[in-house]
């Protein structure tokens, strides 16, 4: 484990924005709500869970008698489905716009909230059919499309738990999802559109499937018109069932912790960890916060999170958030530069969008092509600007609020992670007067620490471990089959005490900035990678004796991937075409996502007398800093040989 102290120091940053005073006036929430959720912090959640339209209404707020497993709404039940949908239909929303739907080759589509309720008791129908019952998992593995909304929906409606697998991932890396939850359905696409070409999702499938003899239907949908293998009685085409089904579908209400989905996250150890949410409180947890951090004026606003529906940032806020508080969003299939680089700009002069939420690497990427593109564009229609996924440098955070925010609107940097399902750590928009850089403070209800190693909290101007010390509604309830792994990942560094993964700092106003993973998980371009992971897939390839991985700091995707690799004698020295080959390997073993930037085949590893990977070294030299301290290590004289063999280009 890193410790956080190790981070460089931020400079001393001066610069705060607040709200305009029209803008703090029209506020949906207010500072008032720290003091209403200290006061009583179950009375506040309870009174946000009223949100939402229960069947039967809960009985106890919290029941954390067995913590740190959670029981939230006791008693209450609900449909998720119903929430998103038919309540608002039932409320004469019916004809407001669901969806704008922007695929990447141009094509569109409104769906109207009545429409999208027709096609999920139409899928749910058709899910009943192929057998599907409440408990029963279904893995999708799609594009950025509404089927997407629409299957994940319908499994909520039958209390079927969805594992959404982004579609970047590959065969193995799908496979290995279905079968850690079991999956027996699967619902992909033939393909989806990116920069401009069609990419093949269901060949994927074929393949990940011929290693899960479990999985009995594939319902697939007829995106880019690829050509497609069938498999007659396991295959079932999306327009041919779904579109053909009966609309009408009464919906089953559920416990409130009914299980509603498990999403795949890396974590420290070479297999990916199940989350998983549950109904009531996670549904509580996206719907308040999306209300509270957007300052979310349903009526009026077109929100817009343009992030993939395959991570946690689009099932809580393209999917659940929105859906539940009657939203108008935008779902785009495609890429920020296809088919040119103002697409983003466009859309949101088009839809007249009025929140954008996305990550730091996409400003950076925005930063590195010119602030000039956008000024072919009004982006009048905004009134706030969000940030997910990763430190926003405050260079960037500036340049966005410059350039997509023209100075005018407020920037809230959010933090959270899969398993917190929802925003923990954020500006308030209407109250908080905004550090370049700062996450700021824990949101009304949250309680959020930062702590030494022996679990003390740190004073004002010093870093630590970012803890949440209470529990909260949308957490994680367990990793998917493992509640010991649950335990001992979150709930045992410090004990009682729910431990985040992240360094942070409390500066002397004791607002937090976050600073990055403190154990062996990278965060490239926003997106979680196991350093234990990807050392697995290489030396899964025969070329390779051993290999060890960093997270490197970069410009553009915030950490990328450096692998230091030990080859096999019969391997040779390793030339371009073996370093092409092994980036190749990751590309099929985990994804294009997890493909190292470079790749050094070095002849020995820096290791400590017990035979530990010094990662901390190795990290220097990717970085291209004087290596640190290397007492520690068995041989000292190792890196001096990793580092000349490198600069002679061995
Ligand atoms: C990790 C969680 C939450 C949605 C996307 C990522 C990092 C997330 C921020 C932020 C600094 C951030 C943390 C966290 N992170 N948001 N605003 N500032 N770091 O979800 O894949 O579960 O990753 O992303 O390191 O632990 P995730």
């Amino acid at each position: 484990m890193q410790h956080p102290a190790a981070f460089e120091n931020l400079s001393r940053e001066d610069r705060r924005f607040a709200p305009t005073e029209e803008f703090a006036e029209a506020a949906n929430v207010t500072a008032a709500a720290y003091a209403e959720a200290s006061a009583d912090n179950l009375a506040f959640w309870a009174k946000q869970a009223e949100r939402l339209t229960w069947a039967e209404p809960f009985t106890q707020t919290l029941d954390w008698s067995t913590a740190p497993f959670a029981k939230w709404f006791v008693g209450g039940t609900l449909n998720v489905a119903v929430n998103c949908l038919d309540r608002h239909v039932a409320a004469g929303l019916g004809d407001r716009v669901a969806y704008y739907f922007e695929g990447e080759p141009g094509d569109t589509r409104v769906i109207t909230y009545s429409q999208l309720t027709d096609s999920v008791c139409q899928a749910a129908n058709v899910l009943t059919s192929l057998g599907v019952k409440a408990g029963d998992r279904v893995a999708i593995y799609m594009p950025m499309i509404p089927e997407t909304v629409i299957a994940m929906l319908a499994c909520a409606r039958l209390g079927a738990i969805h594992t959404v697998v982004f579609g970047g991932f590959s065969a193995d890396a799908l496979k290995t999802r279905i079968l850690d939850c079991d999956a027996t359905v699967v619902i992909t696409a033939d393909g989806g559109f990116r920069k401009g070409s069609v990419s093949p999702m269901k060949p994927t499938v074929d393949a990940a499937l011929l290693g899960c003899p479990a999985v009995r239907s594939v319902l697939v949908v007829n995106r880019a018109g690829n050509d497609v293998d069938w498999m007659p009685g396991r295959d079932v085409w999306w327009h041919e069932s779904v579109e053909a089904a009966s609309p009408v579908h009464a919906a089953e209400a559920f416990d409130s912790e009914h299980p509603l989905y498990v999403m795949y996250t890396s974590g420290t150890t070479g297999n990916p960890k199940g989350i998983l949410h549950t109904s009531g409180g996670y549904l509580t947890g996206c719907s308040f916060t999306q209300w509270e951090v957007f300052d979310l004026k349903p009526e009026t606003d077109v929100y817009w999170t343009a992030a993939d529906i395959g991570w946690v940032t689009g099932h809580s806020y393209i999917v659940y958030g929105p859906l539940s508080n009657a939203t108008t969003s935008v779902l785009y299939e495609g890429t920020p530069d296809s088919p040119h680089q103002g697409r983003w700009w466009e859309i949101v002069d088009k839809y007249q969008v009025t929140t954008l939420y996305c990550a730091p690497t996409a400003i950076r990427a925005f930063m590195k092509w010119g602030h000039e593109t956008l000024a072919n564009y009004s982006l009048e229609s905004l009134r706030l600007i969000g940030s997910v996924g990763e430190p926003i440098n405050p260079e960037a955070y500036m340049w966005y609020r410059e350039h997509v925010g023209h100075n005018r609107v407020p920037v809230v940097d959010t933090w959270w992670q899969t398993e917190t399902g929802s925003i923990m750590i954020s500006p308030l928009p209407g109250v908080t007067h905004g550090k370049p850089g700062a996450a700021m403070k824990a949101l009304p209800g949250i309680v959020a620490d930062v702590v030494d190693d022996d679990g003390v909290s740190v004073p004002n101007g010093t870093g630590g471990y970012l803890v949440i010390t209470e529990p909260w509604p949308s957490m994680l309830r367990t990793i998917w089959g493992d509640d010991q792994r649950y335990v001992e990942t979150y709930w045992s560094k410090f004990p009682g005490t729910y431990f985040a993964g992240d360094g942070a700092k409390r500066d002397d106003d004791g607002d937090i900035w976050l600073l990055g993973r403190v154990d062996d998980v990278m965060n490239v371009s926003g997106h979680r990678l196991s350093t234990t992971e990807i050392e697995s897939a290489l030396v899964s390839n025969p070329k390779v004796a051993e290999a060890a991985v960093v997270g490197a700091a970069d410009a553009l995707t915030g950490q990328a991937v450096v692998a230091f690799v030990i080859l096999r004698s019969e391997a040779g020295d390793g030339g371009p075409h073996v370093v092409h080959e092994l980036r190749m390997h990751v590309a099929n073993q985990i994804g294009k996502i997890a493909q190292p930037r470079q790749i050094m085949i070095v002849a020995e590893l820096p290791k400590t007398r017990s035979g530990k990977i010094m990662r901390r070294l190795l990290r220097d030299v990717a970085e291209n800093r004087p290596v640190g301290d290397v007492t520690t290590l068995a041989d000292t004289s190792v890196m001096t040989t990793i580092a000349a063999g490198i600069s002679t280009g061995m």
